[in-house]
Order: C-alpha cells, then sequence, then structure tokens
C-alpha cells in the first residue's frame, strides 16, 4: 500500500492542471494508465476558446455555449467558465505554450457555434502543444510524482477499511494494476481526483485514443456516485474515411476557415438544405446532415474541400494534417478529404459541483470524465480543454480549502485474489469488446429510435452476466478492465436515452422528435 496527500487518476489537461495547483503545497500521486500522454489531451487539434479579441465579449460565448448546449447547460457553470478562459491560457502561456501569434497579438481561429473568432491554438495540433508543457511543469515538480502504466481498477471506499467494515462512500484512493508487473497495489490518499476522460470508445467508430474506455466513469458509478447526461454523446462530423487510418480526425478550423461540404454523388454543397449557419452550425446539426446525405445517397463517405483556398494558406494553418493526409495519397489543397461522423465527445459524466466536487466524500473529478453543467446536450468546439484547466484548479483549489478536514486515510484491506485464476480465453474479452462497439454504433448513434434502444439494453444485459462472470474469476488484465468499464459506460448510456423522451441536442430519437418546453437533466442514481 501506498499513501499520499493527493491522488489523481489521469495525466491529460484536468488531471495536470489540478497536480501543478495542489503541488504548491502537498505531495501529489498521478496514475496513468498506458502512457503519460496517453489520453485526448494529446490528440487534440483545434484549440482551446477564449474571448481575447476587441470585438467579443464573455456575453457572447456564454450565449454561444448555450446555443449549442440547447439549453440544457448549467448558466452559473457556463458563466464561470467563460468568465475563467483568458486566465487559463496566460496560464499556458507562461508554462511556454508557443500559441500561434499574428502581430503580436494570438491568432484566433474560427469553429462551428462560435459567433467570433476565438480560438487560440499551436497550429493543427495544439492538444500535444499543450500536453508537453504541462508534463514538463509536473516532472519539473518536486511535490509531483507521476506513474505511468497503472490501470486503476475501483475506487477504495469504506467497504474496503481494514480494521473493521464501514459502509461509508468516503473515498480513501484506488486499486490499481501495475501494467507491467501484474501486481494489484492500494494508493491511498486523503483526497482523490478522477481526470481520466471520457468513454468514446464504447462506438466502432470514434476520435478519441484507445483508453477512452469511461474508466472513471464506471467506478465512480460502482463506488455510488451519480452520473448525468450520459445519452449526450458527442459525434464529430469529420473524421478522415479511410479503410486503415480509422480515426484520424479533420479538425472543425478547416470548415472555420472555408471549407466546404460537398455530396461527391451531386457534387453540391448540401448545407445549405439542412442550416443557414451552413458548415459552421454546432455539430450535432453537421453530423446529422452529413448522416442524412450518406443514407439518402447510399454514399460511403462525403467530400470536405479547402481546395479552392490559397495551397500556402491550408499548408500554414494545417500543417499536420496536410502531411498525414499527403502521406496517405490526398493532397488537401487539390482534392477534396473523404469524411465521415465518428464518437468524439463524452458529453455527460460524473455529476460535479462548481467546486468540482462529487457525491463522494473526498472524490472530486474534473475534465471529459464529468458532467460540469458546462455543455449541455451538445459541446461548444474548443470548450472542453478550457473545461479541463478550468476545473481541474477548482477542484485543487477546493481541496486545498478544505485541507484540514480530510482526515489520514485509514489502513485499508489489500486486493484480494484468492478466488481467481489465470484467464484461460482471452477471446471472450475481444469478442465482447467487438460486440459492445457495434451495436452501440448502430442502435445508439447519431439518430435513434425506441426500438434500437431496447435491443441495446437487451444485449447490454446479456453481456453483463458474461462479463461479470469472467471478472469474478480470473485474473484481471488491462482489457478485462477496460471491457468491465465499456459495458457500464454502454449500459448509463442506453439508460440515459430511454429516459429521456424527447429530442435535443445531441440526442435525436425518432420516436420522440420534439423538444420540451422545459430542459432537465438525466440524472442516474446508483
Ligand atoms: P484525457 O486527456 O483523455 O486524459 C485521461 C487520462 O486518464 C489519461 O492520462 C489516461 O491514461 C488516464 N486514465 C483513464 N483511465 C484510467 C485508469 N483506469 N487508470 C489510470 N488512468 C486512467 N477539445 C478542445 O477543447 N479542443 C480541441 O481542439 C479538441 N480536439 C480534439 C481532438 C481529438 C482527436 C479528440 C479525441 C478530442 C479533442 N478535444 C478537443 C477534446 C479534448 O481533447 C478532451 O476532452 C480533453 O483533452 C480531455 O482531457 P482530460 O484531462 O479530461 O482527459
Ligand atoms: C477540432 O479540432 O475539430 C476539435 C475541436 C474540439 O473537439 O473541440
Amino acid at each position: 500500500m501506498t499513501q499520499h496527500d493527493v491522488l489523481i487518476v489521469g495525466s491529460g489537461a484536468a488531471g495536470l492542471t489540478a497536480a501543478l495547483v495542489l503541488a504548491e503545497r502537498c505531495k501529489v500521486l498521478v496514475l496513468a494508465k498506458g502512457a503519460l500522454d496517453g489520453g485526448s489531451t494529446n490528440w487534440a487539434q483545434g484549440g482551446i476558446a477564449a474571448v481575447l479579441d476587441e470585438g467579443d465579449t464573455f456575453e457572447n460565448h456564454i450565449h454561444d455555449t448555450m446555443i449549442a448546449g440547447a439549453g440544457l447547460n448549467r448558466r452559473e457553470t457556463v458563466e464561470f467558465v467563460v468568465e475563467h478562459a483568458p486566465e487559463a491560457i496566460r496560464r499556458l502561456i507562461a508554462l511556454g505554450v508557443p500559441f500561434n501569434a499574428e502581430q503580436g497579438s494570438l491568432h484566433l481561429t474560427r469553429e462551428g457555434g462560435h459567433s467570433h473568432r476565438r480560438i487560440v491554438h499551436v497550429d493543427d495540433a495544439t492538444g500535444a502543444a499543450v500536453q508537453k508543457a504541462l508534463l514538463k511543469a509536473a516532472h519539473d515538480s518536486p511535490n509531483i510524482t507521476l506513474l505511468p502504466g497503472q490501470t486503476c481498477i475501483d475506487l477504495i471506499t469504506g467497504r474496503h477499511e481494514a480494521a473493521r467494515y464501514c459502509g461509508s462512500g468516503r473515498v480513501w484512493g484506488v486499486y490499481a494494476l501495475d501494467e507491467a508487473t501484474g501486481k494489484v497495489e492500494a494508493h491511498t490518499a486523503r483526497a482523490t481526483i478522477l481526470a481520466t476522460g471520457g468513454a468514446g470508445r464504447v462506438y466502432q467508430f470514434s476520435t478519441a485514443p484507445r483508453g477512452a474506455t469511461g474508466d472513471g466513469i464506471a467506478m465512480a458509478w460502482r463506488a455510488g456516485a451519480r452520473v448525468s447526461n450520459m445519452e449526450m454523446m458527442q459525434f464529430h462530423p469529420t473524421c478522415l474515411y479511410n479503410l486503415e487510418v480509422k480515426n484520424f480526425l479533420i479538425t472543425e478550423a478547416v470548415r472555420g476557415e472555408g471549407g466546404r461540404l460537398i455530396n461527391p454523388r451531386s457534387g453540391k454543397r448540401f448545407m445549405e438544405f439542412y442550416d443557414d449557419r451552413l458548415e459552421l452550425a454546432p455539430r450535432d446539426i453537421v453530423a446529422r446532415a452529413i448522416d442524412s446525405e450518406i443514407k439518402k445517397f447510399g454514399l460511403d463517405f462525403v467530400h470536405l474541400d479547402i481546395s479552392h483556398m490559397p495551397a500556402e494558406f491550408v499548408r500554414g494553418h494545417f500543417p499536420n494534417i496536410y502531411e498525414r493526409l499527403l502521406g496517405l495519397g490526398i493532397d488537401m489543397t487539390r482534392q477534396p478529404i473523404p469524411v465521415v461522423p465518428a464518437q468524439h465527445y463524452t458529453c455527460g459524466g460524473v455529476l460535479i459541483d462548481i467546486d468540482g466536487r462529487t457525491d463522494l466524500p473526498g472524490l472530486y473529478a474534473a475534465g471529459e470524465c464529468t458532467e460540469s453543467g458546462l455543455h449541455g446536450a451538445n459541446r461548444l468546439a474548443s470548450n472542453s480543454l478550457l473545461e479541463c484547466f478550468v476545473f481541474g484548479d477548482l477542484a485543487a483549489r477546493d481541496i486545498l480549502a478544505r485541507w484540514d478536514s480530510f482526515e489520514t486515510p485509514p489502513a485499508v484491506r489489500p486486493w484480494d485474489e484468492s478466488r481467481v485464476t489465470e484467464a484461460d480465453e482471452e477471446v471472450v474479452i475481444k469478442q465482447n469488446w467487438t460486440e459492445i462497439r457495434r451495436f452501440m454504433w448502430n442502435y445508439v448513434g447519431i439518430v435513434r429510435t425506441n426500438k434500437r434502444l431496447e435491443r441495446a439494453a437487451h444485449r447490454i444485459k446479456l453481456l453483463f452476466d458474461e462479463v461479470n462472470d469472467y471478472y469474478g474469476h480470473f485474473r484481471v488484465s488491462t482489457d478485462l478492465i477496460e471491457l468491465r468499464n465499456l459495458l457500464q459506460s454502454a449500459e448509463l448510456i442506453v439508460r440515459s436515452a430511454q429516459a429521456r423522451h424527447e429530442s435535443r441536442g445531441l440526442h435525436y430519437n425518432l420516436d420522440y422528435p420534439q423538444t420540451d418546453a422545459v430542459a432537465r437533466d438525466t440524472i442516474l442514481v446508483p
């Protein structure tokens, strides 16, 4: 057993932001599954939204966020995050993030749903620059220990105290599998922050990295925390269509800088049939329009075309995407790019308050694994990294402010492996992973119906028995832990989707096409 002041699960934008603030006063352990830069943060392309232009206002950014979120956002959260965005950008600049600048000011690009140019960026690879700067600062801090290769399995609560059984939901840390040794260790702390990212890999097609399996959401749920709005899964309109490279995003900034969506069969620019804002309508609308064209015309993909812009401009704005596509035989300065929608962002998650606190004493959460009230029924582009910086900071400051009320963790029981054996058939895991991701894509995707949701719910019920039985009998591996969490996430998504009897934002159900007058969160209680 190891003991720390604060334990953070996740080394992306949310986790490392919190770690850097906490390290001013306490010792922090950061655990990450796989590599330290293995989360979505490292993959972010477009940038970070912040009001920095003279003609722009906080009210505009708040308004755009709430319009994209179809009124389901909590205004208090939206205001707080938007008003703290410029400060978050200043902190990143101080850490050395080399944002693009033009004539002495930050260059601001534009993305769908934004009424103004307000996206600061580092070319078309903002996330990698942010991840690098945060990791460097964390490595440099003597109070932060970074431990990659640790797959957390479950939260340690009062139920795991060694001296006596206690039903309390007080969180004392996590049990984590060391991916190299296969040993499970208990890591305890006075306070724990979940910053585990989203659950995108629950879908067959997703822009998210392999580890986005909803681990934090599932762990918090199993420990007794409420989750909210899990039906609000965002599909990015433009993921590269390529049979080998399955999850390469083509940033929304391509449309922001003039890219047009074309039906390859008719050769027509089709967004004019769907929305006055054309290619810069919010993501849910553009993704549904593409889905509709693909289904109506029996297409495999649509085209995203920016070849009408000067080649120099395209190469200058999108150097990484240009190079990557060139390697695949597509010259985006001359040819259109084949694209399809793919799952991109988990808007729902562990329910947190404005200080990043969950329902469970001692447990905080920040970033994509949470539902903070910022995104509502659909996230506005480039608001998610921003949420990580603001809520990572908030959670850390709340812990510091309440430090004296956090007791030293008690001794906890070690992980019990006495009743499990080595797995006999790895194929069971692979089969179930594939099955979940397929039926979630087909039945719980961009357009839903009651019948499809029922089918998905039925399959989940069957798989639960099989996966729980397997989990109960065999030694844990990262694949098995992820499968269990993927299935739990799928269950929460389907249950939430079935509970919403309207269409709003990202949740579009043909059996309930209307939008109710009053916006209500879908809050699930364990
Ligand atoms: P992540 O960065 O995903 O980090 C999760 C961390 O948790 C990782 O360290 C992982 O190892 C760890 N973890 C997970 N499970 C476990 C476990 N069981 N045990 C231990 N550790 C665990 N947003 C924007 O605002 N602007 C953009 O331009 C943008 N572009 C994007 C492009 C792509 C391709 C993708 C996929 C997303 C993009 N997003 C963008 C969304 C944004 O990147 C993410 O929402 C954000 O980075 C999430 O950060 P996070 O800190 O919450 O989680
Ligand atoms: C993109 O670059 O299109 C992604 C931006 C985001 O997800 O916020």
